[in-house]
């Protein structure tokens, strides 16, 4: 009885769902409520329900991501403007379900409006020719701010921001890169980089934060929770990327995208925890690495990306190539005979979206054929559209495809200039310093002279307007030079710019000091590797010369690696400013006249010589290893001076037991012990004085940025996970899983220990 009754009701609404409804395109008839345009409607039933609506076509085309350029001018590489027939063939006939502008592709003029206008109008054609009215995603590189646009405020590169060991500020620098892009109608960030830097000789070394997976960590999940904050303008919500995953900094030659070869121990326990917290923090897409790693190309690896990634680490978005890195499976690394097989080695391998970026025929046909041969399944194609539908709806681009092009310049065009101020001056590191610096403001007469001290585009690096840094052929982004900064702050004194040695030592003769601003080219990927990551001669002669007036030197580098310094290492003050964005000039006039008190700590261990490559602090060192392979920098992982002094108590323990997955709470009391306000980074390390696998000397576990008043003291805790501690158990194939051993370990804070016990 009850069970007709049930029947009866279940058929009511099925009645009902085709009176509502009707019949859809694909025969499928949807209850009322479910429809995937239903934005009340659960995502996951969203989701469902378009899938069970889509063609294999429509499906494949969601997987495809293709370049700006194959929409515009003559359909290649011709910047001009959006032509229906170059849409059409992309987003129409191959049903593309993403679009994307790497470095340099923009509308023409650069400018926030142009950028929201074409956008809209590419999303307004994909719409209209789309059976079921799926929103295109529009995805773009915004490295350091929106870098992509010549009036965007263009932040430091992630390497100063490495230096300033502050998750914070990268939250309130992710949320301004964020508002910036989709005020533009660019909802997919390819940015932060998780890889960790340790060979200077890489292109790429400007673009991490740090040599540390657990610095790194940090500061790229908070920049991600800051970029994938809900906006409080009114349009979709932007995705940030966790690239390149993973090992992709590590060319075993120093060389952009050559052969890694990394013992899974060192995969595990190093390289891969640098991505874990932007996972832990929802970072929505994955950018795979370019490189081969112990012989398999990345986008190759089922290992690397379904058993690492979705098993181990548990990301559940998507995962895009990079740039026709599916065709390089073939052209390149020659594992596979052709596009086809290339094609479904990569997806069934775990890649759910090809940056194609060029030939979106030819990609959808080689996955369509993959499917009909059953060389790829049915179901693997289904996972990875549903991954990809379900960014679009978690982002709300189904309710919200476009924006306000009104708006775009407002919200660009110069914002958060204090902001990238503030990030320039945390992110100044002060090397060393004899009595030099502070600088007076009362200063009479000031040497600046070096090929950075006036150079906007050095100072900006790459990745700005254009991929290998401003194009010759573009403006300028307004930018303050350090040139400019130090002008601006002591605007009595009489500040010379010497374009030459001869004009330089010259005009040192009646003044008070000299500033030598020192920088290298801009340049991105493969075109930035060097063989020499040293200062040039020229350089080092500069400084040799204004040293050899007698007056007081100040060297400052804007470098985008910590280069080997040769006669310039010994120089009575030292500053490194990396790659410091649109204020830097400011921001480094803040730190040489104290405007600001300086407390930028090395992200990276600065090298002696060339040979330091690759280099970190927490290299192997057991107790019995040789002495020649002991850390010895110029200037070492943390270092960084202040114009205060501080003091750090030994650390203390709540208990000197814990367990395996325990977080410990790790006491200092630090103090300002000197007569200015000032700002403390603490780094917290564990040493583990036994193990069975070598572990290094000491491991970073946390830390924290302590301000405080001229004679303050105060009380700090760090917290860090024992997970940290886990190594890879077993013998030299790594065959064990990572594990903390049970046993005795050490907390290190500066000089100071503390014994614990993991039970
Ligand atoms: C290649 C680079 O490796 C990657 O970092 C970038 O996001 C893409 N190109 C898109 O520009």
């Amino acid at each position: 009885m009850l069970r007709s009754r049930k029947r009866t009701t279940v058929a009511a609404l099925v009645t009902l769902a085709l009176l509502v409804t009707g019949a859809q395109a694909s025969g499928i008839i949807e209850p009322a409520g479910q429809d995937y345009q239903d934005a009340r409607a659960p995502v996951d039933r969203r989701v469902e329900n378009l899938l069970r609506r889509m063609t294999l076509e429509e499906k494949v085309g969601q997987m495809t991501q293709i370049r700006l350029g194959k929409l515009r001018g003559n359909c290649e590489w011709n910047p001009g403007p959006l032509v229906e027939d170059c849409m059409k063939a992309v987003l129409e006939d191959a049903k593309v379900g993403s679009i994307l502008s790497g470095g340099g592709d923009a509308p023409n003029p650069n400018t926030p409006r142009a950028w929201a206008e074409m956008t809209n109008a590419i999303q307004k054609y994909a719409l209209d020719h789309s059976r079921l009215r799926i929103p295109l995603i529009y995805g773009a590189d915004g490295v350091h701010g929106h870098s992509n646009v010549l009036s965007a405020t263009m932040f430091p590169h992630q390497i100063g921001l490495g230096a300033t060991w502050n998750p914070e500020l990268q939250e309130q620098l992710g949320k301004s890169t964020g508002r910036a892009m989709r005020a533009t109608g660019v909802f997919w960030n390819f940015a932060p980089v998780s890889d960790i830097a340790r060979d200077t000789r890489w292109g790429r070394y400007y673009e991490t934060y740090s040599e540390d997976p657990v610095l790194a960590g940090a500061l790229a999940a908070a920049n991600v929770r800051g970029q994938q904050s809900d906006p409080t303008d009114g349009t979709a919500r932007l995705t940030a990327t966790a690239k390149h995953f993973a090992g992709y900094s590590e060319p075993f030659n120093g060389h952009d995208r050559a052969p890694a070869q990394l013992p899974i121990r060192y995969l595990q326990d190093t390289v891969l925890p640098a991505f874990q917290p932007q996972f832990d923090a929802g970072v929505g897409t994955v950018m795979i690495n370019s490189g081969a790693v112990n012989g398999v190309p990345a986008h190759a690896s089922k290992y690397l990306l379904t058993t690492q990634l979705r098993d181990q680490m548990g990301f559940r978005g998507v995962a895009i190539t990079d740039w026709e890195d599916i065709r390089f499976l073939v052209d390149r690394y020659h594992v596979a005979a052709n596009y086809e097989e290339a094609i479904a080695m990569a997806v069934n391998a775990g890649v759910d979206m090809a940056m194609e970026p060029s030939d979106a025929a030819g990609f959808t046909a080689g996955l369509l054929a993959g499917v009909r041969s059953g060389a790829i399944p049915g179901k693997r194609i289904d996972q990875a559209v549903r991954r990809i539908l379900k960014l679009k709806f978690d982002l709300g681009l189904f309710e919200k495809p476009f924006v306000d092009v009104a708006k775009a310049d407002a919200i660009v065009n110069g914002a958060d200039r204090a902001l990238a101020r503030q990030a320039a001056a945390e992110s100044t590191v002060v090397l060393r310093n004899e009595g030099v610096l502070p600088l007076s403001t009362g200063v009479g007469k000031l040497v600046v002279t070096g090929d950075a001290a006036d150079s906007a585009a050095r100072q900006l690096g790459g990745w700005t307007v254009g991929w290998q840094g401003v194009p010759a052929s573009s403006p300028m982004p307004p930018t303050v030079t350090v040139l400019q900064g130090i002008k601006a702050a002591v605007p009595s004194a009489n500040v010379v710019n010497a374009a030459t040695q001869a004009d330089a030592v010259a005009q040192a003769g009646d003044a008070d000091a000299v500033v030598v601003v020192l920088g290298e080219d801009p340049g991105a990927e493969g075109e930035s590797d060097t063989e020499e990551p040293v200062l040039t001669a020229a350089q080092q002669g500069l400084v040799d010369a204004v040293r050899a007036t007698g007056k007081p030197v100040v060297v400052v580098l804007l470098t985008g690696r910590p280069q080997v310094l040769g006669t310039v290492a010994d120089a009575p003050a030292l500053v490194a400013g990396w790659l410091p964005g649109s204020e830097g000039g400011g921001a480094i006039a803040d730190v040489l006249f104290g405007a600001v008190n300086p407390s930028g700590k090395l992200p990276v261990s600065w090298p002696k010589t060339i040979g330091d490559q690759p280099f970190s602090y927490d290299q192997v060192r057991g107790a019995n290893t040789s002495p020649s392979s002991a850390y010895d920098p110029a200037f070492a992982f943390g270092h960084g001076l202040s114009y205060t002094t501080f003091t750090t108590s030994a650390p203390t323990l709540k208990s000197a037991e814990v367990r395996r997955d325990d977080q410990v709470k790790v006491s200092v009391t630090v103090a300002n012990t000197g007569s200015r306000d000032g700002t403390l980074v603490v780094p917290v390390y564990v040493h583990q004085p036994v193990s069975k696998v070598l572990t290094p000397q000491q491991r970073l576990v946390g830390f924290t940025r302590v301000a405080l008043k001229a004679g303050e003291e105060r009380a700090v805790e760090v917290t860090f996970d024992v997970r940290r501690l886990a190594v890879t158990a077993g013998d030299m194939d790594g065959a064990g899983k990572p594990e903390v051993a049970r046993g005795a370990y050490e907390v290190v804070v500066g000089d100071g220990r503390a014994r614990f016990t993991v039970r």
